[in-house]
């Protein structure tokens, strides 16, 4: 074996559907009020596809818009990976109709399913193959068009999602000095009860009853998951900076999933970062499963907030359970 090469991001973007649900028009579905969902979640607002746009329409855009700013040919990517848990069909994967749609026909990928770590996931995978030297150019995307598989019926769940893309390019970092520097993964399938779709896989495949049953839509034990997070994020967090010689002060820029704004504030406070540190948008998109990390670094990025070699911290926990997290130097 030669010696491993550091994987780095070198771009980032994120496509957003346009149209925007408010906290005001789920009030007028469900019993439930503006001010709930603010101050128990931090969403006021969320974007929705129209029908007929499925996941593989919004990775394809955020690529898109990727490969355009980074002047990057299709023909250059080498491998796509698609984090989602909501694939437009079972098969082909997502990431097939992304490669056709780009014209990238020089790739191979598949998708890649570990819900709201997804995308961490997928770039730990995509790092790894650069780092083995065999890849030098590879698209990792989260997308999720959740609004296809949330119940319009259950106050509960169909408030905190919302639809997206993001995708980041990954490359051989030029020194040791910037890139992907480590990650910590794992999970706890003891918890998969708690958060999950029943039916539509091959255990209970559709019927009249699964429909019946409300069992294509989005389970979910709030309770349950928020406290798994709360104590995985800043576990993950806190591991990951010890085992790398940092402490919280040394980071730049944290990027947290956003599935509730009171896991992160929780997660904010363990670290004892200040909020300057943390990126949040979930007030603007909810819980975009595997989008929402990317989605906050292509902010970040656009606002100013990340330069080249800023320790940055991306950690997530979802269904599964789930858990992630990756230490980075920022390399442009
Ligand atoms: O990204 C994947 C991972 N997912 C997560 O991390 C989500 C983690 N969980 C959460 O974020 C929170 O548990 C929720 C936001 C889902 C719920 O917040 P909570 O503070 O845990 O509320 P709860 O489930 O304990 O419910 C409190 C009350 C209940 O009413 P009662 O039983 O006290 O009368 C619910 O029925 O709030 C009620 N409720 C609502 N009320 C108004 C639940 N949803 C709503 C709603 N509007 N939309």
């Amino acid at each position: 074996m030669g010696k491993r090469i550091r994987a780095k991001i070198s771009g980032v973007a994120c496509y957003v559907p346009p149209r925007v649900v408010t906290n005001k028009d789920f009030e007028k579905i469900v019993d439930t009020t503006d001010e709930w969902i603010r101050t128990r979640t931090g969403i006021v607002e969320r974007h929705f596809v129209d029908p007929g746009v499925a996941t593989s329409h919004l990775a394809t855009e955020a690529a898109r818009r990727l490969l355009a700013a980074r002047q990057v040919d299709p023909k250059e990517i080498e491998m796509i990976i698609v984090a989602t848990v909501t694939p437009d069909m079972m098969f082909p994967a997502t990431a097939c109709l992304v490669q056709d749609r780009l014209g990238a026909t020089n790739a191979w990928g598949f998708d890649l399913s570990g819900a709201c770590s997804g995308f961490v996931y997928a770039l730990t995978v995509g790092a790894q193959m650069v780092g083995a030297g065999t890849h030098r150019k590879v698209l990792v995307i989260g997308s999720d068009v959740m609004s296809s598989i949330i119940n319009f019926k259950d106050r509960a769940t169909c408030v905190l999602f919302g639809d997206a893309a993001g995708a980041v390019l990954v490359e051989p970092a030029e020194s040791d000095a910037e890139g992907i520097l480590d990650f910590q993964h794992d999970v706890d399938g003891s918890g998969g009860v708690f958060l999950y779709m029943p039916a539509g896989g091959s255990l209970h495949p559709p019927s009249h009853e699964t429909v019946d049953k409300a069992m294509h839509y989005v389970h979910q034990e709030g309770q349950q998951v928020f406290k798994y997070a709360v104590r995985r994020m800043a576990e993950v967090a806190c591991r990951l900076l010890e085992r790398n010689g940092y402490t919280s002060q040394d980071l730049k820029l944290v990027v947290p999933h956003q599935a509730n704004l009171r896991i992160i504030r929780a997660m904010q406070e363990r670290l004892g970062v200040e909020d300057s540190k943390i990126v949040v948008n979930i007030d603007r998109y909810g819980n975009t499963t595997a989008a929402t990390i990317p989605l906050g670094l292509d902010e970040a990025v656009r606002d100013g907030r990340l330069h080249k070699g800023d320790l940055v911290l991306l950690v997530a926990v979802g269904a599964g359970y789930t858990t992630g997290g990756i230490l980075m130097r920022w390399a442009y």
